[in-house]
């Protein structure tokens, strides 16, 4: 077991890297058409390495379970997180292909992702239990569904035995495994999410109630434009505004929103705090293009940081 380096805490995800082809193009092509895009960007994403880099620049020491492929996307992808500062010591180079996530953005920002996972299945219930074991002073466990349910589930139980928190991205939405919800203290899908999980459901307030009542978590849900809405411990629903930008791509920015929520409150930030804190730096992903290299800067991420705490 190793302690952490980090006064700002310690963030585990157990979760997926991908590498993401994007396509910006003023509108995607109905079915068996072809249109020109205006724009091609290749880079470093998934939904847990994303998180991960969040966190790191907010100033967590943060490790990394997960599974890459033994190909150069896999090296590339090591390489990248290790320049954030990021523990990959538990990122295992399985047989196959690296994941891979074709994504399309059209003009006003939005965007359409397939992800294709291919390594990131290898990623075992041993390795993720390991990895939690690993870490002596663990503040939080986040994870998302790239990767697959059991091992985050296992990861989880893990952490619940020693006390420590677990967030759950539910990204992409899927049904969820009874072991891992019931290992989850905080539950975090965007409303797309949210709408499958919760059989259709619109994230009105009695929803919102209904679903954390069902689930047994603490349930915030990510709005994109209009904000985030929390469910309080004591049931009641508050909504934050997200901060007025002009969009360019929000890939990433739930992601940006997960890993400075987590980062923040394994800094000992309070929940409305972390919170404010991740309205912020996903507000300001949007802004740019790409996905990690839309996130703020480390520097920033500290100014941000202060003025939450
Ligand atoms: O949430 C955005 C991410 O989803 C992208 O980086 C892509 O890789 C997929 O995992």
């Amino acid at each position: 077991m190793v302690g952490s380096d980090s006064a700002a805490g310690h963030v585990l995800v157990v979760g997926s890297t991908m590498i993401d082809l994007v396509a910006y193009t003023q509108r995607v092509p109905e079915a068996g058409e072809t249109v020109v895009g205006d724009r091609f960007q290749m880079g470093f994403g998934g939904k847990g390495a994303n998180q991960a880099v969040m966190a790191s620049l907010v100033g967590a020491g943060v490790t990394m379970a997960g599974a890459v492929g033994d190909d150069s996307y896999g090296q590339m992808t090591l390489q990248n997180l290790g320049s954030f500062g990021i523990d990959t010591g538990h990122v295992h180079a399985v047989p196959g292909p690296s994941g891979v996530a074709p994504i399309w953005v059209e003009q006003d920002g939005t965007n359409r992702i397939i992800i294709v996972p291919g390594a990131n299945e290898g990623l075992t219930v041993a390795m993720a239990v390991e990895a939690v074991g690993s870490l002596a002073d663990l503040s939080v466990v986040v994870g998302q569904l790239e990767v697959p349910q059991a091992a985050t589930a296992a990861a989880f139980a893990e952490a619940g035995r020693r006390g420590v928190p677990t967030v759950l991205n539910p990204a992409p939405a899927a049904a969820l495994e009874p072991e891992l919800l019931g290992g989850t203290d905080w539950l975090i899908p965007n409303e797309v999410e949210f709408s499958v999980l919760a059989g259709g459901a619109q994230p009105d307030d009695d929803a919102l109630v209904a679903y954390a009542e069902h689930t047994g978590t603490r349930l915030l849900v990510t709005l994109g434009g209009d904000g985030v809405a929390l469910v309080e411990a004591e049931g009641k629903v508050s909504r934050f505004p997200a901060d007025l930008v002009e969009p360019v791509d929000t890939t990433g920015a739930g992601d940006a929103f997960v890993g400075a929520f987590v980062a923040g409150l394994a800094a000992g930030l309070d929940e409305m705090s972390a919170l404010r804190l991740g309205i912020t730096c996903a507000g300001e992903s949007v802004t740019r293009p790409g996905t990690q290299t839309s996130f703020p800067s480390g520097e920033r991420c500290r100014e941000i940081l202060a003025a939450c705490s």
